[in-house]
């Protein structure tokens, strides 16, 4: 094996754009705070993200806010991660830019996220929303990061990345500058589904309330929801095959799995044969267990905005300063006065 060339480093995001549930909760902060222990980590509230759809002025910095004491509430320890607003480092902003001029318009057509999120009025959306993942590539690459922590729907989105990274480095004969970073998707929270449909993903954006459990939501509110959450009629399966074409049960099993830190294949091997009579009392045990703690952490950080204020504002100096020679380089690189 030959030496990483890079160092290793962890950057990530969330955008400031609603209620956390538990899908971002076990596809991205509960991975953030497992990575802090051996990473370099810059871990940041997508606030420039955010704004491709409309955000009321009045309440976008406490959204912010929001998401970074839950960030803390997780378990992120601000002296080891730099937790800051994506939008109080300019340098986000100038790489994509530049970035803008590297990413093909035929690769950001591919993107399906954009797609879905433009719907049927994709000559009324921003300009912004469809340049949307060029802006993350710059997020990730500023840092040079290496591994970058997120749930499955992000995906084409790193792919993007690595293939932006990639074709700097070759247009500007820069072999090696930027790292091709490693997306960290594995693991059973990665997609966590609505619990009012197994084929739609659990999302801020989804009108029910009972699709998703909140990080907020209190322990009788998580009973009551996942007592309703819907199944089909069969027992749990013994072996994960069994879950094939029952995505509701793959669902609620996954994400026991992800809470417990258990494979679905343990988790079959405790439940199978069961009905979801059984199962549901102890999944609802296990997420009320692992997510109040959470929703009275984050209350916690909330009631004392400035502290929060204070750490957003520390972590924004360490990364712009972890920022700022990358994009001197790269402006270097590309050939800007005053010349290479
Ligand atoms: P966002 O704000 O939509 O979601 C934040 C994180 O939560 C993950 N996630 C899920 N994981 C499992 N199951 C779900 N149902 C689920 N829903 C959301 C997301 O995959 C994500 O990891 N574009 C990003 C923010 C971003 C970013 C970046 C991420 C901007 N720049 C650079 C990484 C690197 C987004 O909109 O995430």
């Amino acid at each position: 094996m030959t030496e990483p060339t890079h160092s290793q480093r962890v950057l990530s995001g969330v955008q400031p754009s609603g209620a956390l549930h538990l899908g971002n909760y076990l596809g991205a902060l509960k991975k953030f705070t497992a990575l802090q222990e051996t990473y370099d980590c810059y871990l940041f509230v997508a606030d420039l993200h955010a704004i491709t759809v409309w955000q009321e002025p009045a309440k976008l910095a406490d959204q912010t806010r929001e998401i970074a004491a839950a960030y803390l509430a997780a378990g992120l320890d601000p002296k080891r991660a730099a937790i800051f607003p994506q939008s109080a480092v300019r340098a986000h902003a100038e790489l994509a830019w530049i970035f803008n001029c590297t990413a093909r318009l035929g690769w950001l057509d591919r993107m399906t996220q954009f797609k879905e999120k433009s719907g049927k009025h994709k000559e009324r959306s921003s300009v912004g929303l469809y340049t949307y993942p060029v802006l993350q590539a710059a997020d990730i690459l500023v840092y040079k990061a290496t591994h970058v922590p997120v749930g499955e729907d992000q995906k084409q989105h790193l792919e993007l990345t690595r293939d932006i990274a990639g074709k700097f480095n070759t247009d500007f004969d820069a072999p090696d500058f930027f790292p091709i970073p490693e997306p960290l998707i594995q693991g059973p929270g990665a997609r966590v589904m609505s619990l009012r449909d197994g084929s739609a993903k659990m999302s801020k954006s989804d009108p029910s309330d009972q699709s998703r459990i909140n990080l907020t939501d209190t322990a009788d509110e998580i009973l009551q929801k996942i007592k309703r959450a819907k199944t089909d009629p069969e027992p749990l399966p013994e072996t994960i095959e069994g879950l094939t074409d029952r995505p509701e049960a793959d669902n609620l099993v996954g994400i026991y799995a992800a809470l417990t830190g258990e494979t679905k294949a343990q988790v079959l091997e405790r439940f199978g044969g069961q009905g979801f009579g059984a199962f549901k009392p102890a999944l609802a045990e296990v997420t009320v267990a692992a997510m109040t703690p959470v929703g009275d952490a984050m209350r916690r950080y909330l009631a004392d905005p400035a502290e929060i204020d204070r750490i957003l504002a520390a972590g924004a100096e360490r990364a712009n300063a972890a920022a700022e020679p990358t994009l001197a380089e790269v402006k270097r690189i590309v050939g800007f006065w005053p010349g290479r």
